[in-house]
Protein backbone atom coordinates (compact mmCIF):
# COMPACT_ATOMS: atom_id res chain seq x y z
CA UNK A 1 0.00 0.00 0.00
CA UNK A 2 1.29 3.37 -1.27
CA UNK A 3 0.38 7.02 0.36
CA UNK A 4 -0.38 10.07 -1.33
CA UNK A 5 -0.02 13.06 0.66
CA UNK A 6 -1.52 16.51 -0.76
CA UNK A 7 0.75 19.74 -0.03
CA UNK A 8 0.01 21.85 -2.58
CA UNK A 9 -2.80 24.32 -3.62
CA UNK A 10 -2.65 27.98 -2.52
CA UNK A 11 -3.70 28.01 1.05
CA UNK A 12 -5.89 31.32 0.69
CA UNK A 13 -7.65 31.07 3.78
CA UNK A 14 -4.79 32.12 6.07
CA UNK A 15 -3.34 34.26 4.07
CA UNK A 16 -1.19 36.41 4.64
CA UNK A 17 0.61 33.10 6.56
CA UNK A 18 0.47 31.17 3.80
CA UNK A 19 1.36 33.62 0.95
CA UNK A 20 4.93 32.77 1.07
CA UNK A 21 4.92 29.64 2.97
CA UNK A 22 2.74 26.37 2.55
CA UNK A 23 -0.24 26.15 4.77
CA UNK A 24 0.81 22.45 5.25
CA UNK A 25 4.35 23.92 7.28
CA UNK A 26 2.15 26.00 9.80
CA UNK A 27 3.44 24.98 12.96
CA UNK A 28 1.23 22.84 15.61
CA UNK A 29 3.29 22.94 19.13
CA UNK A 30 6.28 23.80 16.95
CA UNK A 31 6.39 21.20 14.56
CA UNK A 32 4.96 21.56 10.85
CA UNK A 33 1.37 19.74 10.68
CA UNK A 34 2.66 17.69 7.48
CA UNK A 35 4.87 15.82 10.06
CA UNK A 36 2.04 14.99 11.90
CA UNK A 37 0.89 13.54 8.61
CA UNK A 38 3.62 12.01 7.46
CA UNK A 39 4.34 10.24 11.11
CA UNK A 40 0.58 8.72 10.96
CA UNK A 41 1.61 7.29 7.42
CA UNK A 42 4.52 5.42 8.74
CA UNK A 43 2.90 4.53 12.02
CA UNK A 44 0.43 2.65 9.67
CA UNK A 45 2.85 0.86 8.07
CA UNK A 46 3.43 2.40 4.66
CA UNK A 47 6.58 3.84 3.55
CA UNK A 48 6.15 4.72 -0.23
CA UNK A 49 4.85 8.04 0.04
CA UNK A 50 4.03 10.18 -3.04
CA UNK A 51 3.80 14.27 -1.93
CA UNK A 52 1.65 15.96 -4.41
CA UNK A 53 3.35 20.30 -4.40
CA UNK A 54 2.36 23.30 -6.21
CA UNK A 55 3.64 26.73 -5.99
CA UNK A 56 5.41 26.16 -2.15
CA UNK A 57 7.19 23.06 -3.69
CA UNK A 58 10.86 24.34 -2.59
CA UNK A 59 9.52 25.05 1.01
CA UNK A 60 7.65 21.60 1.27
CA UNK A 61 11.27 19.82 0.12
CA UNK A 62 12.89 21.70 2.02
CA UNK A 63 10.92 20.27 5.49
CA UNK A 64 10.41 16.89 3.93
CA UNK A 65 13.51 16.34 2.02
CA UNK A 66 13.67 12.22 1.01
CA UNK A 67 11.64 11.44 3.98
CA UNK A 68 14.27 9.15 5.40
CA UNK A 69 14.16 11.20 9.11
CA UNK A 70 10.17 10.11 9.00
CA UNK A 71 11.21 6.46 7.74
CA UNK A 72 9.72 7.31 4.47
CA UNK A 73 10.52 7.22 0.91
CA UNK A 74 9.17 10.39 -0.80
CA UNK A 75 8.71 11.15 -4.23
CA UNK A 76 7.32 14.43 -5.33
CA UNK A 77 4.55 14.68 -7.76
CA UNK A 78 4.35 18.49 -8.81
CA UNK A 79 1.08 20.15 -9.26
CA UNK A 80 1.50 22.84 -12.00
CA UNK A 81 -1.68 24.48 -10.69
CA UNK A 82 -4.30 23.55 -8.09
CA UNK A 83 -6.66 21.80 -9.89
CA UNK A 84 -9.03 19.53 -7.68
CA UNK A 85 -8.07 16.76 -5.48
CA UNK A 86 -9.08 14.49 -7.95
CA UNK A 87 -6.75 15.82 -9.94
CA UNK A 88 -3.82 15.43 -7.97
CA UNK A 89 -4.77 11.36 -8.16
CA UNK A 90 -4.83 11.74 -11.82
CA UNK A 91 -0.99 12.84 -12.14
CA UNK A 92 -0.05 10.58 -9.27
CA UNK A 93 -1.14 7.45 -11.58
CA UNK A 94 1.95 6.33 -12.34
CA UNK A 95 3.49 6.94 -9.03
CA UNK A 96 0.50 4.99 -7.62
CA UNK A 97 0.45 2.18 -10.54
CA UNK A 98 -2.02 -0.53 -9.75
CA UNK A 99 -1.42 -0.56 -6.03
CA UNK A 100 -4.24 0.50 -3.40
CA UNK A 101 -2.92 3.43 -1.40
CA UNK A 102 -4.19 5.98 1.35
CA UNK A 103 -5.04 9.90 0.38
CA UNK A 104 -3.84 12.20 2.77
CA UNK A 105 -4.82 15.96 2.58
CA UNK A 106 -1.86 17.81 3.77
CA UNK A 107 -3.36 20.38 6.36
CA UNK A 108 -6.05 17.56 7.86
CA UNK A 109 -4.95 16.39 11.46
CA UNK A 110 -6.34 13.40 13.18
CA UNK A 111 -5.35 12.73 16.87
CA UNK A 112 -5.23 8.83 17.06
CA UNK A 113 -3.23 8.67 13.74
CA UNK A 114 -4.92 6.38 10.77
CA UNK A 115 -3.15 2.74 11.91
CA UNK A 116 -6.61 1.05 12.92
CA UNK A 117 -8.31 2.63 9.43
CA UNK A 118 -5.66 1.31 7.14
CA UNK A 119 -5.87 -2.32 9.23
CA UNK A 120 -9.81 -2.03 8.12
CA UNK A 121 -9.26 -1.23 4.88
CA UNK A 122 -6.60 -3.96 4.23
CA UNK A 123 -8.54 -6.76 6.14
CA UNK A 124 -11.76 -5.31 4.18
CA UNK A 125 -12.52 -5.38 0.05
CA UNK A 126 -13.54 -2.07 -0.32
CA UNK A 127 -13.06 0.50 -3.94
CA UNK A 128 -13.09 3.43 -1.15
CA UNK A 129 -13.03 3.94 2.45
CA UNK A 130 -14.00 7.26 3.58
CA UNK A 131 -14.37 9.00 6.62
CA UNK A 132 -17.04 10.88 8.36
CA UNK A 133 -17.65 12.90 11.05
CA UNK A 134 -20.59 15.66 12.19
CA UNK A 135 -19.64 19.29 12.27
CA UNK A 136 -21.40 22.36 13.33
CA UNK A 137 -20.59 24.22 9.29
CA UNK A 138 -21.26 21.25 6.91
CA UNK A 139 -21.09 23.75 4.12
CA UNK A 140 -17.20 24.32 4.27
CA UNK A 141 -16.64 20.38 3.43
CA UNK A 142 -17.46 17.52 1.45
CA UNK A 143 -20.85 16.32 2.80
CA UNK A 144 -22.15 12.35 2.74
CA UNK A 145 -25.95 11.54 3.60
CA UNK A 146 -26.43 7.81 4.72
CA UNK A 147 -29.24 5.82 4.25
CA UNK A 148 -30.55 4.07 6.91
CA UNK A 149 -28.39 0.86 6.90
CA UNK A 150 -25.80 3.30 6.64
CA UNK A 151 -25.12 3.04 3.01
CA UNK A 152 -23.87 6.23 1.32
CA UNK A 153 -26.69 7.42 -0.74
CA UNK A 154 -25.46 10.74 -1.58
CA UNK A 155 -22.09 12.64 -1.44
CA UNK A 156 -22.02 16.99 -2.31
CA UNK A 157 -18.24 19.12 -2.08
CA UNK A 158 -19.50 22.32 -0.43
CA UNK A 159 -23.07 22.48 -0.62
CA UNK A 160 -24.96 25.61 -0.28
CA UNK A 161 -27.76 23.32 1.63
CA UNK A 162 -26.51 20.70 2.78
CA UNK A 163 -28.61 17.32 3.63
CA UNK A 164 -26.36 16.15 6.49
CA UNK A 165 -24.25 17.17 8.83
CA UNK A 166 -21.75 14.67 8.12
CA UNK A 167 -18.27 16.06 6.84
CA UNK A 168 -15.76 14.20 4.81
CA UNK A 169 -12.50 13.78 6.55
CA UNK A 170 -9.49 14.40 4.60
CA UNK A 171 -8.00 10.80 4.99
CA UNK A 172 -9.33 8.45 2.35
CA UNK A 173 -8.78 4.35 1.09
CA UNK A 174 -8.47 3.92 -2.68
CA UNK A 175 -8.26 0.47 -4.59
CA UNK A 176 -6.91 1.43 -8.19
CA UNK A 177 -10.53 1.49 -9.36
CA UNK A 178 -10.26 5.40 -8.41
CA UNK A 179 -8.24 6.05 -11.62
CA UNK A 180 -11.47 5.24 -13.51
CA UNK A 181 -13.30 7.17 -11.71
CA UNK A 182 -10.93 10.52 -11.63
CA UNK A 183 -10.75 10.40 -15.79
CA UNK A 184 -14.73 10.25 -15.79
CA UNK A 185 -15.69 13.03 -13.94
CA UNK A 186 -15.41 16.61 -15.09
CA UNK A 187 -14.71 20.04 -13.27
CA UNK A 188 -17.05 21.20 -10.68
CA UNK A 189 -18.38 24.95 -11.10
CA UNK A 190 -15.42 26.10 -8.83
CA UNK A 191 -13.41 24.52 -11.75
CA UNK A 192 -11.72 21.89 -9.66
CA UNK A 193 -12.03 17.78 -10.33
CA UNK A 194 -13.10 17.30 -6.95
CA UNK A 195 -12.85 13.97 -5.34
CA UNK A 196 -15.87 14.14 -3.74
CA UNK A 197 -17.08 13.77 -7.48
CA UNK A 198 -14.96 10.92 -8.01
CA UNK A 199 -16.38 8.93 -5.00
CA UNK A 200 -19.16 9.32 -5.92
CA UNK A 201 -19.33 8.16 -9.52
CA UNK A 202 -17.64 5.04 -7.36
CA UNK A 203 -21.03 4.61 -5.78
CA UNK A 204 -22.93 5.38 -8.72
CA UNK A 205 -21.33 2.63 -10.33
CA UNK A 206 -21.76 -0.18 -8.57
CA UNK A 207 -18.30 0.13 -6.74
CA UNK A 208 -18.04 -1.01 -2.64
CA UNK A 209 -17.36 2.71 -0.82
CA UNK A 210 -17.47 2.52 3.24
CA UNK A 211 -18.14 4.81 5.50
CA UNK A 212 -16.68 5.38 8.87
CA UNK A 213 -17.68 7.63 11.41
CA UNK A 214 -14.88 8.92 12.90
CA UNK A 215 -14.27 8.06 16.57
CA UNK A 216 -10.83 10.12 17.27
CA UNK A 217 -10.55 14.16 16.93
CA UNK A 218 -10.01 15.63 13.39
CA UNK A 219 -9.29 19.13 12.57
CA UNK A 220 -8.70 20.72 8.95
CA UNK A 221 -6.40 23.26 9.81
CA UNK A 222 -7.41 25.76 7.09
CA UNK A 223 -8.56 27.86 9.12
CA UNK A 224 -7.32 29.91 12.98
CA UNK A 225 -10.00 28.57 15.44
CA UNK A 226 -9.22 25.04 14.09
CA UNK A 227 -5.30 25.75 14.12
CA UNK A 228 -5.68 27.11 17.83
CA UNK A 229 -7.33 24.12 19.12
CA UNK A 230 -5.10 21.70 17.21
CA UNK A 231 -2.34 23.43 19.04
CA UNK A 232 -3.86 22.64 22.36
CA UNK A 233 -4.54 19.00 21.80
CA UNK A 234 -1.27 18.62 21.02
CA UNK A 235 0.03 20.41 23.76
CA UNK A 236 -2.32 18.27 26.30
CA UNK A 237 0.03 15.60 25.56
CA UNK A 238 3.32 17.22 26.00
CA UNK A 239 5.67 16.26 28.87
CA UNK A 240 7.48 18.50 30.87
CA UNK A 241 11.05 19.06 29.42
CA UNK A 242 13.25 21.96 30.16
CA UNK A 243 16.31 22.27 28.30
CA UNK A 244 17.43 26.11 27.89
CA UNK A 245 18.00 28.17 30.62
CA UNK A 246 15.91 29.82 33.33
CA UNK A 247 16.71 32.12 36.23
CA UNK A 248 15.81 32.02 39.50
CA UNK A 249 13.16 34.96 39.53
CA UNK A 250 11.03 33.11 36.85
CA UNK A 251 8.42 30.47 37.42
CA UNK A 252 7.45 27.65 35.14
CA UNK A 253 4.47 25.81 35.94
CA UNK A 254 3.27 22.45 34.33
CA UNK A 255 3.86 20.78 31.23
CA UNK A 256 6.22 23.46 29.65
CA UNK A 257 8.61 22.34 26.68
CA UNK A 258 12.03 25.37 26.42
CA UNK A 259 14.04 24.32 23.78
CA UNK A 260 17.57 24.62 23.81
CA UNK A 261 19.10 28.12 23.56
CA UNK A 262 16.04 29.43 24.43
CA UNK A 263 16.19 32.06 27.72
CA UNK A 264 13.55 32.75 30.50
CA UNK A 265 14.03 35.73 32.51
CA UNK A 266 11.67 37.02 35.62
CA UNK A 267 8.82 35.54 33.71
CA UNK A 268 5.80 33.49 34.63
CA UNK A 269 5.14 30.47 32.01
CA UNK A 270 1.61 28.53 32.94
CA UNK A 271 1.77 25.15 30.67
CA UNK A 272 0.94 23.41 28.97
CA UNK A 273 3.09 25.58 26.66
CA UNK A 274 6.30 25.23 24.41
CA UNK A 275 8.98 27.92 23.52
CA UNK A 276 11.72 27.24 20.41
CA UNK A 277 15.15 27.32 20.58
CA UNK A 278 16.97 30.86 21.32
CA UNK A 279 13.77 32.08 21.99
CA UNK A 280 13.93 35.44 25.36
CA UNK A 281 11.21 35.27 26.87
CA UNK A 282 11.72 38.67 29.54
CA UNK A 283 9.65 40.20 32.35
CA UNK A 284 6.44 38.35 30.39
CA UNK A 285 3.24 35.81 31.53
CA UNK A 286 2.98 32.91 28.77
CA UNK A 287 0.13 31.15 29.60
CA UNK A 288 -1.58 28.20 28.83
CA UNK A 289 -2.02 26.28 25.34
CA UNK A 290 0.76 28.84 23.97
CA UNK A 291 3.53 27.65 21.18
CA UNK A 292 5.94 30.15 20.88
CA UNK A 293 8.45 29.45 17.56
CA UNK A 294 12.28 29.93 17.22
CA UNK A 295 14.98 32.99 17.79
CA UNK A 296 11.33 35.10 19.30
CA UNK A 297 11.90 37.76 21.56
CA UNK A 298 8.84 38.43 24.47
CA UNK A 299 9.57 41.35 26.42
CA UNK A 300 7.07 42.68 28.79
CA UNK A 301 4.29 40.78 27.60
CA UNK A 302 1.63 38.72 27.91
CA UNK A 303 0.50 36.09 25.89
CA UNK A 304 -1.50 32.85 26.26
CA UNK A 305 -4.07 30.13 23.91
CA UNK A 306 -1.16 31.67 21.15
CA UNK A 307 0.78 30.47 18.52
CA UNK A 308 3.63 32.55 17.12
CA UNK A 309 5.96 31.92 14.74
CA UNK A 310 9.96 31.86 14.69
CA UNK A 311 11.64 35.42 14.87
CA UNK A 312 8.88 37.41 16.04
CA UNK A 313 8.66 40.02 18.92
CA UNK A 314 6.13 40.79 20.76
CA UNK A 315 7.55 43.96 23.28
CA UNK A 316 5.13 45.63 26.07
CA UNK A 317 2.29 44.20 24.66
CA UNK A 318 -0.11 42.39 26.63
CA UNK A 319 -3.42 40.41 26.74
CA UNK A 320 -2.64 38.71 23.59
CA UNK A 321 -5.21 35.75 23.10
CA UNK A 322 -6.69 33.60 20.35
CA UNK A 323 -3.72 35.02 18.20
CA UNK A 324 -1.78 33.41 15.55
CA UNK A 325 1.42 35.36 15.03
CA UNK A 326 3.27 34.74 11.86
CA UNK A 327 7.50 34.66 11.30
CA UNK A 328 9.13 37.85 11.54
CA UNK A 329 6.62 40.41 13.40
CA UNK A 330 7.13 43.07 15.33
CA UNK A 331 4.10 43.72 17.91
CA UNK A 332 5.62 46.55 20.32
CA UNK A 333 3.75 49.22 22.51
CA UNK A 334 2.59 52.74 20.60
CA UNK A 335 4.25 55.37 22.87
CA UNK A 336 3.58 59.66 22.32
CA UNK A 337 0.54 61.12 20.98
CA UNK A 338 -1.41 60.55 19.32
CA UNK A 339 -2.93 57.95 21.67
CA UNK A 340 -3.54 56.02 18.75
CA UNK A 341 -2.77 52.05 17.57
CA UNK A 342 -0.89 52.22 14.86
CA UNK A 343 -0.48 49.03 12.26
CA UNK A 344 1.26 48.25 9.51
CA UNK A 345 -0.41 44.84 8.39
CA UNK A 346 -0.33 43.02 5.64
CA UNK A 347 -3.27 41.45 3.11
CA UNK A 348 -6.28 39.60 4.13
CA UNK A 349 -5.17 40.21 7.74
CA UNK A 350 -7.48 40.10 10.83
CA UNK A 351 -6.47 42.70 13.64
CA UNK A 352 -8.76 42.34 17.00
CA UNK A 353 -8.58 45.34 18.69
CA UNK A 354 -10.00 46.50 22.84
CA UNK A 355 -10.49 49.98 21.91
O1 LIG B 1 -10.52 18.81 5.01
C1 LIG B 1 -11.52 18.01 4.48
C2 LIG B 1 -12.09 18.58 3.19
O2 LIG B 1 -10.96 18.69 2.29
C3 LIG B 1 -13.17 17.69 2.59
O3 LIG B 1 -14.32 17.69 3.43
C4 LIG B 1 -13.56 18.17 1.21
O4 LIG B 1 -14.48 17.27 0.64
C5 LIG B 1 -12.32 18.26 0.33
O5 LIG B 1 -12.63 18.77 -0.96
C6 LIG B 1 -11.27 19.15 0.97
O6 LIG B 1 -11.76 20.47 1.00
P1 LIG B 1 -10.83 21.75 1.20
O7 LIG B 1 -11.50 22.93 0.63
O8 LIG B 1 -10.44 21.82 2.65
O9 LIG B 1 -9.56 21.39 0.33
P2 LIG B 1 -8.29 22.30 0.11
O10 LIG B 1 -8.46 23.10 -1.13
O11 LIG B 1 -7.95 23.00 1.40
O12 LIG B 1 -7.16 21.22 -0.20
C7 LIG B 1 -6.85 20.19 0.70
C8 LIG B 1 -5.35 19.89 0.63
O13 LIG B 1 -4.96 19.48 -0.68
C9 LIG B 1 -4.46 21.07 0.97
O14 LIG B 1 -3.34 20.58 1.72
C10 LIG B 1 -4.00 21.61 -0.38
C11 LIG B 1 -3.97 20.37 -1.23
N1 LIG B 1 -4.31 20.58 -2.65
C12 LIG B 1 -5.52 21.12 -2.97
C13 LIG B 1 -5.90 21.29 -4.29
C14 LIG B 1 -7.26 21.87 -4.64
C15 LIG B 1 -3.43 20.17 -3.65
O15 LIG B 1 -2.32 19.66 -3.33
N2 LIG B 1 -3.78 20.35 -4.95
C16 LIG B 1 -5.00 20.88 -5.33
O16 LIG B 1 -5.27 20.98 -6.54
Amino acid sequence: MKALVLAGGKGTRLRPLTHTSAKQLVPIANKPVLYYGLEAIRDAGITEVGIIVGDTAREVREAVGDGSRFGLEVTYIPQEEPLGLAHCVLIAGDFLGDEPFVMYLGDNFLVNGIADLVDAYRRADYDAQILLTKVAEPQLYGVAELGPDGEIIGLEEKPKHPRSDLAIVGVYTFSPAIHDAVRAISPSPRGELEVTDAIRWLVDNGYRVHSHLVSGYWKDTGRLQDMLECNRIVLETIERDIKGTVDGLSDITGRVVIEPGAVVEHSVIRGPAVLGANTKIIGSYIGPYTSVGEGCVLEGAEVEYSIILGESSIIGVSGLTNSLIGRNVEVTRATGLPNMNQLMVGDHSKIQVRA
